[in-house]
């Protein structure tokens, strides 16, 4: 799959939600894309954590390539890892589509950009709750997504931090329209409206679908809730643009 047809089919209805691979039942995993697939969601996010980066550890290439053996849905892997640079070409010809990684573990973020890009990926920067959005003006250009963690990455099930949703309005403005803009982390029933409201168009869902019993019904009540949030943020762009 191209770059742009993975971030076009995440915006074809305004807002996706993108579940994220971390609390699933990883004895099941084919059955559990399946379950996801059903539910029509539009990608699917992959938690790569090295142990390093973040205290956690989770899983790496032959997990991202198996699953890109049994789903066509595109593959957004959040690389939470110490040297993405030495990596993130591998995981690109595992099968991911959209590869992003933390500004707080590079000196650089271009040069790693633009290896994901010549490797045919689409290529973006996450950052977490601490990191300030002047701090990485220079490159978001370069950026075909940007990943703002509204929890510090490393877990789920964590809580919400809405200080962190003014930092997608300076992001549309430093990218432009095509930039995708992706908010990770808390996203749930009482939290998402005002991401999309916020501009968010990407919306990471881990515990608010993986600790329901029916994924499909918890993701349908999500997508209702992003057609309430779209038009929310209509009507206060449009209030804007009125005054
Ligand atoms: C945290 C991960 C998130 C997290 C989302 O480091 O990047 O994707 O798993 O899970 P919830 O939705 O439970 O916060
Ligand atoms: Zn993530």
């Amino acid at each position: 799959m191209n770059t742009h047809s993975a971030i076009a089919k995440i915006r074809q209805r305004g807002a996706a939600v993108l579940p994220s691979l971390l609390l699933c039942d990883f004895r099941n995993l084919e059955r559990e894309i399946g379950k996801l697939e059903a539910a029509g969601v539009a990608a699917l996010h992959l938690d790569v954590m090295d142990g390093v980066f973040v205290p956690n550890f989770t899983y790496g290439l032959p997990i991202v390539s198996a699953i890109r053996q049994v789903t066509s849905l595109p593959i957004d892997v959040h690389l939470m890892i110490a040297d993405p640079a030495k990596y993130a070409r591998a995981f690109v010809e595992a099968g991911a589509d959209i590869v992003t990684f933390h500004v707080e573990a590079v000196k650089d973020a271009r040069p790693i950009l633009n290896e994901i890009h010549a490797a045919g990926a689409a290529a973006g920067i996450a950052l977490n709750p601490g990191t300030s959005v002047a701090a990485v003006a220079d490159v978001v250009p370069d950026c075909d997504i940007a990943v703002v963690m509204s929890v510090e990455a490393g877990f789920g099930g964590q809580s919400f931090r809405p200080e962190v949703l003014s930092k997608l309005t300076e992001l549309r403005r430093l990218g432009g329209e095509s930039l995708l803009l992706e908010i990770d982390g808390g996203v749930n029933a009482r939290t998402l409206e005002q991401c999309v409201a916020a501009g968010a168009e990407a919306l990471v869902v881990g515990s608010a679908i993986f600790a329901q019993p029916d994924y499909a019904v918890a993701i349908s009540d999500l997508n209702q809730l992003i057609a309430a949030g779209l038009k929310a943020g209509l009507a206060s762009s449009g209030a804007q643009e009125a005054r």
